[in-house]
């Protein structure tokens, strides 16, 4: 915990271990929850605590972001979600979650075009997509990439020297888009286009994208600002799975694009990034508003493993305030692309009121997260369900990167190694014991 004002030790928390009283610091945040430092627990009592997917347990202390889950509230350093939305971009967003506060005029347009010039990639790195089969699924692509940077730009590696950590997070962010954008290139079998010096971040994403050798895309501005707001939205989230994989990879000294190859695995999960496609392809299966109560009954029924994709969260225990925003802004894209109804966001808006009124959602909290809306924007920008958790991926790089960033330059930061409840065999005999449990 590092020693500032937030961290200042204030009241103690006791806890009584066979009839022996033990004492535990208790931090408060400057936001939200407060701590209790249990880092002691296991030398002075010989106990562990148990929190099986972390619902109680704060991994870190961070500055970054702050997410007020009953309230619906995010904010990245302090800025709320919807002001940057409305306000900024995400370049603007990238500064301002890896160095903590909003750059003035000559510096932001110093990091982009800092960012603007690492897009490029080193002409090798296309014979990797080579290697791939062209069904291989973009993230498949995007974590084997992203992974294979550390061969290339080695001058970025060492994480002890603060230049190269920053250049890893310029390299990271800038070539994430150019290899989402060439992972959909390849996919669909068609030539990479290189990204253009005098486009934004998110104008160059649509370029490389939907360009092609005989035709140049013309990138509107409504889609453009659309792109660049999904950008932000997606940013950062505090400690979520994939974050905390960035960080727990980090912590054992590994490269940065190491880490965020690893970072790009974990959000792939339908539980977590990979929601925003399993929620489109959820609706495009359940096709028309009769068929909601059939689907919402199997969302409810224990014995069937169907989750309403795109709806509940571990802290969002209120509206997920960028769904908000992405409904608003579906309406927008949809209108500017020339789809009046769209069957898609009918059936979503219908979807939700139905299950906002459901006694099961309302008292386990669920409502619509961030992958609700989002599908449904990216396919009318022109995105096949596959390429949405690229996109996540590519705009969370600016999180997993900052994150990364304040946990290495964290003075008491140490391996991630945490521990277990053992229940398995106590001591076998080889050829003398089985274990019970083998019935074979
Ligand atoms: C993201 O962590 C982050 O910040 C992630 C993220 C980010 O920006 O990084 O916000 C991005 O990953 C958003 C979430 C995307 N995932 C989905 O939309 C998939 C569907 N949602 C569920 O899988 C679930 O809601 C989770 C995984 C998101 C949250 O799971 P939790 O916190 O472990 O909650 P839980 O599974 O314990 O659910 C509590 C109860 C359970 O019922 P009981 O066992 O108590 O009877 O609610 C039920 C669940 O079965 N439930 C659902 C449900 N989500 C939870 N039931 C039906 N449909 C759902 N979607």
């Amino acid at each position: 915990m590092s020693k500032n004002k937030s961290s200042i030790k204030t009241k103690k928390a006791k806890l009584i271990i066979n009839n022996h009283t033990y004492e535990f610091p208790i931090y408060n945040s400057t936001e939200g929850e407060s701590v209790i430092d249990i880092s002691k627990l296991h030398s002075l009592a010989k106990i562990f605590t148990y929190d099986p997917g972390f619902t109680s347990t704060a991994s870190c202390e961070s500055k970054i972001t702050y997410i007020d889950g009953d309230k619906g509230i995010l904010r990245y350093r302090g800025f709320d979600i919807e002001d940057l939305a409305n306000k900024s971009d995400f370049i603007e967003v990238v500064n301002l979650l890896i160095y903590g506060d909003l750059p003035n005029k000559e510096q932001l347009k110093k990091y982009k075009e800092l960012i603007t010039r690492h897009t490029l990639l080193h002409e090798q790195i296309i014979n990797f997509f080579q290697g791939f089969r062209r069904d291989a699924h973009p993230m498949a692509m995007m974590v084997g990439v992203m992974g294979a940077l550390s061969s290339f730009y080695q001058d970025s590696l060492d994480i002890g020297d603060a230049h190269q950590r920053q250049e890893a997070t310029r390299r990271i962010v800038a070539k994430s888009s150019t290899i989402g954008a060439m992972a959909y290139k390849y996919s669909i079998g068609q030539s990479f286009i290189s990204p253009k010096n005098n486009l934004s971040f998110s104008e160059n994403f649509l370029h490389m994208c939907f360009s092609n050798t005989a035709e140049e895309y013309k990138v509107s501005p409504v889609l453009a600002k659309a792109m660049d707001t999904i950008f932000i939205l997606h940013a950062d989230h505090e400690q979520n799975a994939s974050t905390s994989t960035v960080r727990l990879a980090g912590s054992s000294g590994a490269n940065p694009f190491a880490c965020i190859a690893a970072g790009v695995s974990s959000l792939w999960g339908p539980a977590h990034g990979g929601a925003n496609q399993a929620a489109l392809e959820m609706l495009e299966e359940i096709g028309s508003s009769k068929n909601i109560n059939k689907y919402i009954r199997k969302a409810k029924n224990k014995n069937d493993p169907f989750k309403l994709m795109g709806f509940g969260h571990r802290v969002y225990k209120n509206y997920d305030p960028r769904a908000k925003i992405l409904k608003k802004i579906s309406r927008k894209v949809l209108k500017h692309v020339g789809v009046k109804n769209d069957p898609i966001l009918k059936l979503a808006t219908d979807l939700e009121k139905v299950a906002l009124r459901d006694k099961y959602f309302i008292e386990k909290k669920l409502y619509p997260n961030v992958d609700f809306y989002s599908g449904i924007i990216l396919r009318a920008i022109g995105f096949p369900p596959e390429m949405f958790t690229v996109i996540f991926a590519i705009a969370r790089t600016a999180g997993w990167t900052a994150q990364w960033t304040e946990m290495i330059e964290d003075p008491i930061q140490k391996i991630g190694r945490p521990r277990q409840l053992y229940t398995g065999e106590k001591f076998m005999v080889y050829g003398k014991n089985r274990s019970k449990k083998n019935t074979k």
